[in-house]
């Protein structure tokens, strides 16, 4: 089995095929695309919030992601074993699940993204490790054990838990599927990324069908593997090409601040409330491609991503800071980025827990 620790570490560009996931998704029963809503601005327009608070049942953006990337890597376990290619359909089949019997996807999570591969290998057949940090409630661990996952209570807090799921992987040999990316590790978090391709791909099909763009795009990051998807696919393909903000806690500025040292930087900090967002190292394939991608980024504050939340409550939209941080920053953006044709665009990254 692969753990895909030892990769030369200049192999590193990101450069997703977004109809792979989308061919998965195809046999997928909970897989429907997620609205594009529109919320009137108080100073007239109109707000397109991309609401991912209900996706494939799992309540998040992640899903499309760890459940994509388990099967991939299953396919290419046993492309390995046998030199046979798997196709979308035979992941049903029960020579394909007893294989998947074998295998062992281990992980860290703050929340959606073990979720994700939890579901993944539930579906697939195969086994999930979870390394949660004891800060996350118990609720969330009894989740995770409903979807057939193992949880690990490894350490105090989620970037201790990171650690511990790699210590996990060398002594184990199983497959470790984070969705942050370090020098030498790459294969499994972009196969992550690539999932997320598919909320870019459903946004470009419907703006291009109703022909209206957004002007801006605010994406909230914690490692930056959401945001570096979205921006990908936003300047590879999307007709009309808009201002794209990443927006992360004050408190975890990983990316602004790997942006500002010109390499890639762990800060330091508090916690956030935007639980999901805080992470204090970046992804180094999601740094490495938003540094080429003519972004800006921003910073918001506990408070301010609260505000949001309680603004598109107000709007029937339920969720978390983290779901909201977009948001947060599109507000705190108002002053200077509204104009003509000022059209914005936020993700709605989870639903309330
Ligand atoms: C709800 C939510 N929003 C945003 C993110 C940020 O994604 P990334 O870590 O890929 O930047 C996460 C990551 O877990 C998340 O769960």
């Amino acid at each position: 089995m692969t753990n895909y620790l030892q990769q030369p570490s200049g192999d590193r560009a990101f450069v997703p095929d977004p109809s792979k996931p989308a061919q998965l998704l195809r046999v997928c029963p909970a897989y429907k695309e997620t609205p594009v809503l529109e919320i009137a601005q108080p100073f007239g327009g109109i707000l397109l919030a991309k609401d991912e608070t209900h996706r494939m049942n799992l309540g998040a953006f992640k899903a499309l992601g760890g459940v994509y990337a388990v099967a991939q890597l299953i396919a290419m376990e046993w492309e390995k074993q046998t030199g046979e290619k798997l196709e979308p359909d035979d992941f049903a089949s029960e020579r394909i699940k007893a294989f998947a019997s074998g295998l062992t996807f281990v992980c860290a999570s703050a929340g959606n993204h073990g979720m994700a591969v939890a579901a993944g290998a539930g579906i697939f057949g195969a086994n999930a490790r979870i390394h949660l940090a004891r800060e996350m409630p118990d609720a969330f661990e009894k989740r995770l054990q409903e979807k057939g996952a193992n949880v690990v209570r490894s350490s105090q807090t989620y970037d201790q838990s990171v650690a511990e799921a790699l210590r996990d992987v060398e002594a184990s040999g199983n497959i470790l599927l984070a969705d942050g990316s370090w020098p030498g590790y790459t294969v499994p978090p972009a196969l992550v990324m690539e999932g997320y391709t598919i909320i870019a791909e459903e946004m470009r099909r419907e703006f291009e069908a109703k022909k209206q763009w957004p002007s801006h795009v605010y994406l909230q990051a914690g490692v930056g593997g959401l945001a570096a998807a979205i921006t990908f696919m936003i300047r590879k393909n999307w007709a009309v090409q808009p201002e794209i903000t990443i927006v992360e806690p004050d408190v975890a500025p990983c990316l602004m601040a790997s942006s500002k040292a010109g390499k890639m930087v762990t800060v330091e900090g508090p916690v956030s409330n935007m639980g999901r967002l805080d992470c204090k190292s970046p992804s180094i394939l999601a740094f490495d491609l938003l540094e080429r991608s003519n972004v800006t980024y921003m910073t918001v504050s506990d408070e301010e991503a609260e505000q949001a939340v309680v603004k598109l409550a107000e709007n029937s939209i339920a969720t978390t800071p983290s779901g909201a941080a977009g948001f947060a920053g599109q507000i705190k953006s108002l002053p200077n980025d509204q104009g003509d044709g000022y059209s914005p665009l936020i993700i709605v990254s989870e639903g309330a827990l």
